[in-house]
């Protein structure tokens, strides 16, 4: 489950990773009553599910109340990557003299979680990790080890930073990651920017955080963040019924017994020329397996979905 922004802050919170003080707005006026009670310049930002919203103007700069609704005005409604706003965060404003980045995520070839920080922040990583690679450290955690004092150290030192405030400041942030990581079963934590202001004070400016689906029940406020206006209809009938509904571009429903089998018949029918329209299989937890209610909701599933059929070419 992806999380917005400020539901991440929120858990960045908890763990004591310093973000900016904010309030949820989900109408122009709710934006100014925001900018209101934080005072002084803010930031409005689109929360959507998907990053970029800085280039895509969902993030702007607002002084005081009347600039603030109109800016939110504005965002609201915005067509982001697909995504239409409906949500805004107003947070303080700060002032940036550096962009870092880190993140934590599973590294799955290595079995282990792995940390990735560059002081080259602000842009998208992937860009760092192409243009220049020497400049983002990586580092896996041995998870019987767990989070080890030199992790952070080796991660600062290696990115170059210099200044023994920031060092310190950082190597907190980078322990306490770990923990929002492990805590609520995270498979990503991203901070990008990590910013430092020009006071020196270093903290978590955006958050981008998914939490593992098969443990949300380990976290029962969490799963309660759920916004399901903004899912696939299908997708969320599919996960109240407990199957596990994927969507495709084709036409040939597939149905199987676990993850394993939807995906090899996927693969079947491609490979014979079809085009698959979905794939479901209902959850292969301890005695789900032959349990008929699962098969019977997931054949409700396949009745929305269902769309003239098209001829195909082998
Ligand atoms: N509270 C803030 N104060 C000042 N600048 C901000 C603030 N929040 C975001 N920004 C600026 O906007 C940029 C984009 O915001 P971010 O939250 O990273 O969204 P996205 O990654 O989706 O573009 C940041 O890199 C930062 O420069
Ligand atoms: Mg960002």
């Amino acid at each position: 489950m992806d999380l917005y922004e400020y539901q991440g802050k929120e858990l960045f919170k908890r763990v004591g990773i310093p973000v900016s003080d904010g309030r949820r707005a989900d109408t122009p006026q709710e934006a100014r009553a925001a900018a209101q009670e934080l005072g002084g310049a803010v930031v409005v930002k689109a929360q959507v599910l998907t990053g970029g919203r800085g280039k895509a103007g969902g993030v702007k700069l607002a002084e005081g109340a009347d600039d603030t609704e109109q800016k939110a005005k504005d965002i609201l409604g915005l067509d982001i990557n697909g995504h239409i706003v409906r949500r805004l965060w107003i947070e303080r404003a700060s002032d940036i003299a550096k962009e870092y980045y880190l993140s934590i995520t599973f590294d799955r070839g290595a079995k282990k979680p792995l940390f990735m920080f560059t002081t080259q922040g602000g842009v998208e990583i992937e860009q760092v990790a192409e243009e220049n690679p020497d400049a983002l450290i990586r580092l896996h955690v041995d998870p019987l080890e767990g989070y080890q004092p030199w992790i952070a150290r080796r991660l600062v030192y290696g990115a170059k930073v210099e200044d023994p405030s920031e060092q310190k400041q950082i190597a907190a942030i980078v322990e306490k990651l770990y923990r929002a990581f492990v805590e609520f079963d995270a498979m990503l934590c991203e901070i990008n920017p990590l910013i430092v202001t020009p006071d020196g004070e270093v903290k978590a400016l955006d958050s981008k955080f998914t939490v593992d689906d098969s443990a949300l029940f380990r976290h029962p406020d969490i799963a309660e963040w759920r916004d399901t206006t903004a899912a696939d209809p299908i997708e969320a009938f599919a996960r109240e019924k407990g199957v596990t509904y994927v969507k495709l571009d084709g036409d040939v429903g597939i149905c199987g017994n676990g993850a394993g089998l939807s995906m090899s018949t996927v693969d079947v029918v491609a490979h014979v020329g079809g085009r698959p329209a979905n794939f479901w299989h209902h959850a292969l937890r301890r005695g789900r397996a032959r349990d008929p209610r699962g098969t019977r909701a997931a054949r409700h599933v396949e009745v929305p979905d269902r769309r003239p059929p098209r001829r195909h070419q082998r």
